[in-house]
């Protein structure tokens, strides 16, 4: 499927696509997300994010858990599942950070029961946050950083779009 007609679901079922984010992205709050249906590791996520100018998601809202929420749930009709977004304990085991902020999860939380690890060989190896389907809902799990089948969310705040330079 292509991103074309992905957009268009988005658009059709989900989210207003106003002017405020570029083509392809859609606005929540004062924030741009892109859902990708390629597949990444969690690095390789992250480089093409930053490639567009943006990062991986924070899933930090529950306003934004909604959203996200109901955008996968398009998606997953489509076959399209499994996203990894900004979360990550690889800096500090155990201590799950924002890659946009730095800043230790600690406000609005959607981790899936049993998750994050208490095994810590499984633990040690999974430090990236992935958004999995648990039944009918969308949850955190800590999944495998250099697992290439992820999907994944990239963002931006609105305002990064509309003071970019206009180039031509
Ligand atoms: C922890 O996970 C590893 C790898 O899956 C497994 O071999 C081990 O039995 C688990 N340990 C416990 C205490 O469940």
């Amino acid at each position: 499927m292509g991103n074309l007609t992905l957009h268009l679901l988005l658009c059709v079922f989900v989210v207003i696509c106003t002017a405020k984010c570029p083509k392809d992205w859609a606005e929540v709050g004062n924030e741009c997300l892109m859902f990708s249906y390629d597949r990444q590791t969690w690095s390789g996520a992250q480089a093409f994010c930053r490639s567009q100018l943006s990062y991986l998601a924070s899933d930090d809202t529950a306003a934004k858990h909604t959203f996200i929420r109901q955008a996968l749930s398009v998606l997953d009709g489509a076959k399209i599942k499994d996203f990894f977004i900004g979360g990550n304990d690889r800096v500090f085991e155990g201590q799950w950070r924002w890659l946009e902020t730095g800043m230790p999860i600690t406000k609005f939380t959607a981790w899936a029961p049993n998750s994050p690890s208490t095994n810590m060989t499984l633990a040690m190896k999974q430090n990236c946050m992935m958004l999995t389907w648990v039944d009918n809902d969308v949850y955190w799990t800590d999944h495998d950083c250099s697992d290439r089948r992820g999907h994944f969310i990239c963002e931006k705040p609105v305002s990064s779009v509309t003071s970019a330079p206009v180039v031509g």
